[in-house]
This record gives structure tokens, C-alpha cells and sequence, in this order.
């Protein structure tokens, strides 16, 4: 098969390096891709055109297509295929708004009664802040739309949360994607992201994983993409995963079906363990980034007929699915400053060292060849990735490759998985 990824992250490279491992598969193509993805498949230099990207697709007998990230989904990647009549993996753009409008999963969830924080839905300021200082509580002012992680707001003050309406709504930092806002209660507790596979009706569950948001240790400083990530979360035990199938999965993947938007792809749930129970964070309808890091080394079994059993609606007939019983960790190395402005074209060395560590994978965010080296080319640069025995030597091989690597400003969190080790010392 000739399989095409889009995408040009630590993601989509992971997919890349999980698909090359198929028997099934000749000749990977990705488009924009990476230093690191180009040393596995082949470059496609097309832009962002996606119909051309078809046509390319088209031309080129490409036999599957999967689709990183949410930005061309929410605006119908999958659909323009679908008119090329070419194999595609991922939500089409009606079953996409299930990340692309806070709102739309709001009332998915509210339908369905699939547990999450109360909240209320805006477009005039003056009546959102109205709201804000009636509740007097604290809140999250989220944009709508997608705002590539950064329209979420936390309103711990109700001057906090006024100011954040008027980021959004007034001074429209995020343009159309903050034409109206969801306010929403504070939940408290631990995260966890839940992933699953659907094919519009079956579901199956990937094994639990947890990402570090914040940008420095403790959880402090800014909320980026995710500064690392592992699995599996000891917060998710099998019976908080019944559960969330019960309550969570199913229904909304129901609730999609009911409303004439079935949802075919990755369905990606960010909880919250709140004292009542889990409750929903956010959906996303792609892979997590870094959570794909550490779930695909993870996945013994080939991807490929997994990902074609979603497309074709026969995942219930994937009984044999295999996991690793090893644990993964993930480190981002980041340019410094991230996610605020950063510098790029640093050189990078030590990538092979790291690499010749026994279960190391390096997999390339923002990577670019400059002549024979390669350089940084955004804001996370690599995620480090060990699979060990149990978390505690996942993270301290995945360390172990960060100390072989080197960048000018480099940054990385030293604490990823600290939550999980806190719980058990070798869980
Ligand atoms: P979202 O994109 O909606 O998941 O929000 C990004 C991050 O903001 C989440 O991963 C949480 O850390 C935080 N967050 C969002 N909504 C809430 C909430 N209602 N309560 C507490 N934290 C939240
Ligand atoms: N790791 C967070 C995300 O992929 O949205």
C-alpha cells in the first residue's frame, strides 16, 4: 500500500514510524513533514491546498490517507477526499466540530447527559460578563472556535475572567474562532486524556495515557501543546475505564450518529477526575500530541488494518488488537521561550546517541535540514520517548536520551510523570 500522512509534528511522525512497521505498507508520502519524518518517507512540498493535496493523492495512487491534525479536519480534509472517492482516515468536517466548536460538544453533552463542567454559551460581552460576576466563581472563558491550544482562558478572579471575555469577544484575539465564548465552572482534580478508535458505532478503547499542559515543572507557568506524556495513567484503573466508555464514549458517539454527524476516526477525551467522577475536559477528533508519543510504541498489532476496519465500519471484527505491557514516557525538548516567541535554526546534536540508547525513540516536532544538520523549526522541537519495564525506567530512559541531546535555549520539563510515580514507586 502507498499511505499518505498529513501533518509535520512529533504526532504525525510517530504515525509514520508505526505505519512503516506494517507488512502491508511499500512507500509512506507526508506533506509538510519533518527532519525526522523525511528520513522514513517521502516529502511531499505541495502547501496547504488541500484539494491539490488530493489531486496529488489521486495521481499518485495513493492508497490511504490519515490526517493528523484537527485544523484540516474541522475544515473538511476528509470530505474532499471522500469526493475524490480516495481512502481517507479521520472525521469528516460535520463530525469534526466535535473539536471545532466548544459549543457544538457542549450541547452534545448536555443532550446526552455525558457528565462535564455547567456552563453558558455568549456572543454579546456585556451579557458574559453579566454572567461572571452573578457566579462570582471560578471559571474557564474558552474561544469557540480552534485557536491552536491557546483559547482557554482560566478566570480564577472575576476580573480574570472579565478581561478574558474581552480578549476574546472584543479584541478578538482569536478572530472568527472567538465569535462567541463557553464559560465554564472550575473542575478540580487530575487530568487524564482517554483514547479511543471508532468507526461511527464500535469503539475501542487504546490504553490510557496523560499529558504534562503546563510549560514548567509543578504544573506552573503557560499552557502549552504538551511538554511530555506517558502510559499508562495509573489514574485510569478498569473500572474508571468502564465507566467512561458507559457514560462517556458511547453516548457521545450515539449522540453523533442521532444528529446525522456519525464520528469515524480518533476520538480523543480529555477528562478531568473530579471527586464526583470523570468528566469531560474537551473532545478532540485527532490523536494527542504528545500522546501519541507514547501510545503507539505501545500498540503491538499492525495500524494499518485497524485504521481501515474504522473507515470501513467493521472495528468490532479487530478482536485481536495487542499492547506492550511495557510503559512509555515522552520528553518534549523545547525552543526556549515557548509557547511564547522563540528563536529557531539552532543546531541539534546528539540525535544519534540518543537514538543507539536500548528503547529510545527521538521522534521530530519542529525539525528542518539545513545543510547537513539539522536545525530546530519550532516552538517543541523533539519528544524523547523510552518504553521500560515500568514508568519509573521509562522516564529514566527517556531522560537519559534529553541528556545526549543538545540545543542553544533549550527547554524541557524535569518532572514528567511525577504524578504517576507519586502514587506507586514502580507503578
Ligand atoms: P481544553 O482545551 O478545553 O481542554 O482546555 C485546556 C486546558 O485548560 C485543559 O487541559 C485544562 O487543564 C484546563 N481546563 C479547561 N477547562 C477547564 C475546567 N472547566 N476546569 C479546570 N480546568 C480546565
Ligand atoms: N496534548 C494535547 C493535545 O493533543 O491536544
Amino acid at each position: 500500500m502507498k499511505i499518505l500522512v498529513i501533518g509535520q509534528g512529533g504526532r504525525e511522525h510517530t504515525l509514520v514510524w508505526k505505519i512503516a512497521q506494517s507488512p502491508l505498507v511499500e512507500k509512506i508520502y507526508c506533506t509538510p513533514s519533518n527532519a525526522g519524518i523525511a528520513q522514513i518517507a517521502e516529502t511531499i512540498s505541495i502547501g496547504d491546498d488541500y484539494t491539490e493535496i488530493a489531486n496529488w493523492a489521486e495521481s499518485n495512487k495513493i492508497d490511504l490517507t490519515v490526517v493528523g491534525p484537527e485544523a484540516p479536519l474541522a475544515y473538511g480534509i476528509v470530505d474532499i477526499f471522500n469526493e475524490h472517492n480516495l481512502t481517507v482516515f479521520g472525521p469528516n468536517k460535520n463530525a469534526a466540530q466535535i473539536e471545532g466548536s466548544k459549543d457544538f460538544a457542549k450541547q452534545l453533552m448536555g443532550k446526552n447527559g455525558i457528565p462535564t463542567a455547567s456552563h453558558q454559551t455568549f456572543t454579546d460581552a456585556d451579557k458574559a460578563i453579566d454572567y461572571i460576576k452573578n457566579i462570582g466563581t471560578s471559571v474557564f472563558v474558552k474561544a469557540d472556535g480552534l485557536a491552536a491550544g491557546k483559547g482557554v482562558i482560566p478566570g480564577r478572579t472575576v476580573d480574570d475572567a472579565i478581561e478574558a471575555v474581552k480578549t476574546i469577544l472584543v479584541d478578538r484575539a482569536f478572530g472568527d474562532a472567538g465569535d462567541s465564548v463557553v464559560i465554564e465552572e472550575e473542575l478540580i482534580g487530575e487530568e487524564a486524556s482517554f483514547t479511543v478508535l471508532s468507526d461511527g458505532s464500535y469503539c475501542l478503547p487504546f490504553v490510557s495515557s496523560q499529558d504534562h499542559k503546563m510549560s514548567q515543572d509543578g504544573d506552573t507557568g503557560k499552557n502549552t501543546g504538551g511538554m511530555g506524556a506517558y502510559s499508562p495513567a495509573p489514574v485510569i484503573t478498569p473500572d474508571i475505564q468502564e465507566y467512561v466508555m458507559d457514560r462517556i464514549v458511547y453516548p457521545t458517539i450515539q449522540g453523533m450518529s442521532q444528529i446525522g454527524c456519525p464520528f469515524k476516526g480518533v476520538l480523543y477525551v480529555g477528562l478531568m477526575m473530579t471527586e464526583a467522577g470523570p468528566k469531560v475536559l474537551e473532545y478532540n477528533c485527532r490523536f494527542g500530541d504528545p500522546e501519541t508519543q507514547v501510545l503507539l510504541p505501545r500498540l503491538k498489532s499492525d495500524l494499518i488494518p485497524i485504521l481501515l476496519a474504522c473507515i470501513e465500519g467493521t472495528l468490532e471484527q479487530q478482536t485481536d488488537v495487542e499492547w506492550h505491557p511495557e510503559a512509555a514516557a515522552c520528553v518534549v525538548m523545547a525552543s526556549g521561550g515557548y509557547p511564547d516567541p522563540y528563536q529557531t535554526g539552532k543546531v541539534i546534536s546528539g540525535l544519534s546517541n540518543a537514538e543507539s540508547i536500548d528503547d529510545v525513540n527521538v521522534f521530530h516536532a519542529g525539525t528542518n535540514f539545513d545543510d547537513e544538520n539539522v536545525v530546530t523549526a519550532g516552538g517543541r522541537v523533539l519528544g524523547v520517548t523510552a518504553l521500560g519495564e515500568n514508568l519509573k525506567n521509562a522516564i529514566e530512559t527517556a531522560y537519559k536520551g534529553v541528556s545526549e541531546i543538545h540545543f542553544n535555549d533549550v527547554h524541557y520539563r524535569k518532572d514528567i510523570g511525577y504524578r504517576a510515580l507519586s502514587r506507586s514507586e514502580n507503578c
